[in-house]
């Protein structure tokens, strides 16, 4: 369960339990949520979820004017302590600088939210390395980077989470996103592996699969490439992100938003890899030269 760290007069009839041992006792800073991807799109929708439960928050994006204004607008909101790193997190030694910072501020972290990441869509051959290497950094290395580093010090909590953003693409091979779905598989089986490994502590792990969400430009290009199939199986950010945090609340761990995409994962489960594949390829094929 997540902890809902507003004191009472911020609640209202109907909010979870009150976290009383810090709301009843004099002004003690409760563990922080680190949220990466957190200046735009499901990123900054995970803020305002933390946020809204008065959950102190420290953002991690790029360091963009935007980032700064996200972690001030936030803090403004919701009356919260919210810090933020404008750091790359493809970097070499970047998850590492992320929790120095936190060691030398005395930051704790209870709630881990590895979200940042990027997608590229294109023929393999037409497809630049850096591309390939900046999706393999950001939605693989750096999410396990992050999880070397923190999780001892989430160990030592009463109770703590780490979020995994992998995508509903993760037990797809997707043609034409071949590198994406990879990194997104791996996050996945990393995921699921790890929530094993810590089964009998106080760290639960879950994994997020959302379908298309409308975030970014390109992302909106994609969805549109793909037509009516697309927009059916599409989420806004804050629905992917308020539906994600109360499954978290639930302790969930595979989090796929939405019955329909539901369900076809459930059918994709079930049908021969050859036909799957072509029947994919096909409905990737637009994504060709993109
Ligand atoms: N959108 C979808 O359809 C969809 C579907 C399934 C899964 N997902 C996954 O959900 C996550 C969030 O997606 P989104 O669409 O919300 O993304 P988005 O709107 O493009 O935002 C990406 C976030 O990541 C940050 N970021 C990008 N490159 C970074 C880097 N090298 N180092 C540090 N931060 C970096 C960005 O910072 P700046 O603002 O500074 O650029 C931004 O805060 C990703 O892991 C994505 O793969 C998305």
């Amino acid at each position: 369960m997540i902890k809902d760290y507003r004191s009472n007069d911020q609640k209202t009839p109907g909010d979870i339990e009150p976290f009383t041992k810090i709301a009843s006792t004099r002004r003690v800073e409760p563990p922080r949520t680190l949220i990466t991807g957190a200046s735009r799109g499901i990123g900054l929708c995970f803020c305002h979820e933390f946020a809204k439960r008065g959950h102190p928050l420290l953002l991690v994006a790029l360091p963009e004017e935007r980032l700064e204004q996200a972690a001030l607008a936030i803090s403004k909101k919701y009356d919260i302590p919210v810090d933020y790193i404008g750091i790359d997190l493809t970097a070499d030694h970047a998850p590492q600088k992320v929790w120095e910072y936190c060691q030398d501020r005395g930051y704790i972290v209870d709630i881990l939210i590895n979200n940042a990441g990027i997608g590229f869509a294109k023929r393999f051959d037409k497809m630049s390395m850096d591309k390939n290497l900046s999706m393999i950094k950001l939605n693989s290395q750096a999410m396990v980077g992050l999880a070397h580093y923190f999780l001892p010090m989430l160990l030592k909590q009463t109770h703590a989470h780490i979020f995994f953003m992998s995508s509903m693409e993760a037990t797809l091979a997707l043609p034409y996103k071949s590198v994406y779905t990879s990194t997104k598989n791996f996050t996945y089986s990393f995921a699921l592996a790890l929530r094993e490994e810590l089964k009998k502590t106080k760290v639960n792990v879950h994994v997020g699969c959302p379908g298309p969400v409308l975030t970014n430009a390109d992302g909106l290009k994609r969805i549109e490439a793909q037509g009516r199939k697309g927009r059916l199986l599409m989420k806004t950010p804050e629905e992917v992100a308020a539906y994600t945090v109360q499954k978290m609340e639930k302790n969930t761990v595979r989090i796929v938003p939405g019955r329909l995409n539901r369900f076809l994962l459930w059918v994709a489960r079930h049908l021969p890899i050859s036909f799957k594949m072509s029947i994919l390829e096909r409905m990737f094929r637009c994504f060709k030269d993109h």
